[in-house]
């Protein structure tokens, strides 16, 4: 499956998700068809492009949000994905964006979505010393981390007594969770391909 990975920041899930299909969970099963950012100097870019990775870029910086997304869903469809996997992207999708790859837009989150929506996760479960957050991996709708869970995977979050360490103790999740999740929904979708033929 071709994968389109999309990040505003560090790059830290894309990396992952990069190594994945080089040695990991994703190997033989998934390829970065590009990685692609709204912030021409995301660290992230960089960094993936150091991996080898075809990546592309559109200033989303004082542009209007459906020319924008319309502009960016085109620029995508030219690697021709199967999934468009978000990492750190920081933006509400219009459905100028979605309706082209609907369905097949992955996000994930660092808290569970029912509880917690948007920006600022790990702060919040660290200032409500929660015993616990739970990692989400959903697919997208037009709603801010709204759409159906594919998986969710809880963090033990005891004695973590700075954000860093609840962060440390998340991304190490993500990092693992987001790479599975992608190879079982891939695996999924070739058996269901395979049975209909
Ligand atoms: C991660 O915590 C992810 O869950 C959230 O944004 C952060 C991105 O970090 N959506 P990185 O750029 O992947 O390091």
């Amino acid at each position: 499956a071709r994968l389109a990975i999309l990040l505003s920041g560090r790059g830290s899930n894309m990396l992952s998700l990069v190594q994945a299909t080089k040695t990991g969970a994703l190997h033989g099963l998934a390829e970065v068809a590009v990685v692609f950012s709204n912030q021409p100097d995301a660290p992230g870019l960089a960094l993936a492009a150091a991996q080898g990775c075809p990546v592309a870029s559109l200033p989303s910086q004082g542009r209007k949000r459906e020319a924008f997304d319309a502009e960016a869903a085109a620029l995508l469809q030219q690697y021709a994905p199967d999934f468009v996997v978000l990492a750190g992207y920081m933006r509400i999708l219009s459905p100028a964006f979605i309706q082209p790859f609907a369905g097949r837009i992955l996000n994930i989150h660092p808290a569970d979505t029912h509880q917690h929506q948007g920006l600022h996760a790990y702060e919040w479960a660290f200032d409500n010393k929660l015993a616990e957050t739970k990692i989400t991996v959903h697919l997208v709708d037009e709603g801010l981390d709204t759409g159906p869970i594919l998986a969710q995977e809880p963090v033990d979050l005891r004695g973590a007594d700075t954000l860093a360490e609840v962060e440390r103790r998340g991304l190490a999740v993500e990092h693992r969770l987001y790479a599975q999740t992608l190879a079982e929904l891939i695996k999924k979708a070739r058996h269901a391909e395979r049975s209909q033929a």
